[in-house]
């Protein structure tokens, strides 16, 4: 019987500092209606000084430890995710390991896709376990976007929307008989890389850092909103079809679907464009935001947390963000 993976284990943390639509306008001209009309975004978290994108995952990759009854030594493979770093070199995973304790020098690898990078990092874990070279694995995204966004009237189409956060996975080997990962589609599109960026510091800046950088709004998000908008609609219903026609069933089989968390109305659009009712999903957007990468692991945990996941069920992920990269699991709890 051939290995197949199965999760084992989820956690989260999000910092205690709440920060609502209300405090927002207080440095920018913005509004509660504005923000949840147009994103469904209630409030966010940010984290307070001491905490960093290594601590937040650190939280949440120790309960997803303590639920499954796991020691640090029995993970084999970290895959770590983030766009905000602790630094810009080594990457988290290694301060990540560091910090779990691990008695073992275990491989800890960081991906860099933004808002899907948990279904690709899901997708890699998946193809490591299959192919017997690791048994389980620890996926962990965090992201600290508090503490670089342009909170001026000038950044407040990105500002508004992000929040600080981290989710953690542990999947492991099992046989075919078990609840497993079924497939994983993963797409990118390059040519929209600069749709939604942020360019500066650069390679293409001699010197990289100058005195000049701090006034150079390059420094901060920017965004062409509705081209994301319109493909995030199209790319995760189409992916979502994909993965499932390829896989012999239909979005009616599906028991839930957690999609990334950016806003509420592409994720109306897309269950409604595929004909699933909205309970068959869960939101945390409305009080974390966008956390890029964690917010599929936090949605998952909080939906099963919940008793609205439960094993055996038919469950997608799927995401779209920045690059324009996005992608899709299927899997049975
Ligand atoms: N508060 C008040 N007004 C604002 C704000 C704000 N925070 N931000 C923009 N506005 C203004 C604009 O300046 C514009 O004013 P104007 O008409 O005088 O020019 C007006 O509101 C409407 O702006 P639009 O861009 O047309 O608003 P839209 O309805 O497209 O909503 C939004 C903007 C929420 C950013 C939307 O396009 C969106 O959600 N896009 C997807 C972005 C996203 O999720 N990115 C995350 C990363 S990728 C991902 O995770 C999928």
């Amino acid at each position: 019987m051939g290995a197949r993976t199965r999760i084992v284990s989820t956690g989260m943390f999000v910092p205690r500092r709440i920060v609502t639509n209300k405090e927002l306008e207080s440095y920018m001209d913005t509004s509660d209606e504005w923000i949840q009309q147009r994103s469904g975004i209630k409030e966010r978290r940010w984290v307070s000084p001491g905490e960093t994108t290594c601590s937040m995952a650190v939280a949440a990759a120790r309960q997803a430890l303590e639920r499954a009854n796991l020691k640090a030594d029995d993970i084999d493979m970290i895959v770590f995710g983030a766009l905000i770093t602790d630094y810009l070199f080594p990457g988290t995973g290694v301060l990540l390991q560091r910090e779990l304790g691990f008695s073992k020098p275990v491989p800890a690898l960081d991906i860099r896709n933004q808002c899907s990078g948990f279904v690709y990092a899901l997708s890699l874990a998946d193809a490591w376990v299959r192919s017997g070279q690791y048994k389980r694995i620890l996926i962990v995204g965090s992201e600290v976007h508090s503490t670089s966004l342009d909170l001026t009237t000038r950044g407040r189409d990105v500002s508004v929307l992000f929040g600080d956060g981290a989710g953690a996975m542990i999947v492991e080997a099992c046989d075919e008989n078990s609840p497993h990962i079924f497939d994983s589609c993963l797409h990118s599109e390059g040519k929209f890389a600069e749709v939604l960026t942020v360019t500066k510091p650069s390679s293409n800046d001699f010197p990289r850092i100058s005195d000049k950088l701090s006034l150079d709004t390059a420094i901060y998000p920017h965004m062409d909103g509705k081209l994301v908008f319109k493909n995030a609609v199209t790319r995760m219903c189409q992916v979502l079809i994909e993965l499932l026609g390829r896989n012999n069933m239909k979005p009616s089989d599906l028991n839930f679907v957690v999609a990334h968390q950016a806003n509420m109305r592409i994720n109306q659009m897309v269950l409604s464009e595929l004909g699933i009712p909205f309970e068959k999903t869960h939101h945390t957007l409305d009080r974390y935001g966008n956390t890029t990468m964690a917010t599929i692991p936090i949605t998952f945990d909080e939906a099963v947390q919940l008793g609205k996941i439960k094993r055996g069920d038919l469950v997608a992920f799927v995401a779209f963000g920045a690059g324009f990269t996005w992608g899709a699991n299927l899997l049975r709890f």
